[in-house]
């Protein structure tokens, strides 16, 4: 991982990390820990199961404009993320990041959220984990989706969900964090990149960057620059996934050590 793609003036402070037990089911690992000698000898699928050939697959989960998605999927045709999209969902039928899949010819489907405004009804909920099951991805990524994921939904998906939010995290959790930040007068705020668990973007931290905030900031400016420093830390944090460069350990997420 590059110490810093800003190129600004925020501070990059990326804690990579991490790799999943799970994803040893999907023998993802196995390349990886095998000399490429002995592949020679063991060739096909006793040494790549089934997913070998493919890359690490991701499913998008977006309600907005999807700036997030397109940074992802440009760091992918950019070569910088060793990925695929395999699926972007949204509970809105006019996103803007679905139409951003369609155009990038990537597999994209609204989903009716059913009858609830912040979480997924149980039919919206089964059918959400079905799409991302059928799709066969590896990691789930929220790019602005704009439910809590509860339940099954986590269970399905252990460990394996991620989401981006808009502050250092602990600190301004929950909507409009650039306006929290701003009308609470830190002098720092920034992004966090962090798993999902059962709590309000509460889950181990995987990485984080800073954005300073200035005397002349509106809600709008901060925000704006909030953004850009996402553009890069979201990638960055999906490369390291896909790598499998990371481990959990408790609520710490650290970079495996080779
Ligand atoms: C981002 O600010 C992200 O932090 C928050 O939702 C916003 C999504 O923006 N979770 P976009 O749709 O990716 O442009």
């Amino acid at each position: 991982m590059s110490p810093d793609l800003s190129g600004d003036q925020s501070q990059h402070v990326v804690a990579f990390p991490i790799f999943h037990p799970r994803w040893l089911r999907l023998g993802r690992a196995v390349p990886f820990v095998v000399s490429p000698s002995i592949l020679l000898f063991f060739p096909g699928p006793f040494c790549y199961p089934d997913r070998v050939n493919n890359a690490f697959r991701l499913g998008v989960l977006g309600s907005g404009k999807g700036s997030n998605f397109a940074a992802i999927a440009d760091a992918i045709a950019a070569g910088k993320v060793p990925a695929q999209i395999a699926i972007v969902l949204s509970d809105m039928e006019t996103a803007g990041i679905l139409a951003g899949a369609r155009e990038r010819k990537l597999a994209a489907q609204f989903v009716p959220p059913g009858k609830f405004r912040t979480k997924l009804d149980e039919d919206a909920e089964r059918a959400f984990v079905s799409a991302l099951q059928s799709a066969q991805v590896d990691l789930v990524v929220l790019a602005g989706f704009m439910r809590v994921l509860k339940g099954d939904f986590l269970r399905a998906f252990e460990g394996r969900i991620i989401n981006i939010h808009p502050s250092l995290l602990p600190s301004f959790p929950g909507l409009d964090a650039w306006k929290q930040a701003l009308d609470h007068g830190v002098k720092v705020t920034g992004c966090t990149v962090h798993f999902v668990d059962a709590g309000v973007d509460a889950g181990p931290i995987i990485g984080q960057q800073t954005v300073p905030v200035l005397d002349n900031d509106t809600p709008e400016t901060l925000h704006q620059r909030i953004h850009a420093a996402e553009h890069r830390l979201y990638p960055e944090c999906v490369a390291a996934i896909a790598r499998g460069e990371i481990s959990v350990q408790g609520r710490r997420v650290v970079r495996k050590m080779s």
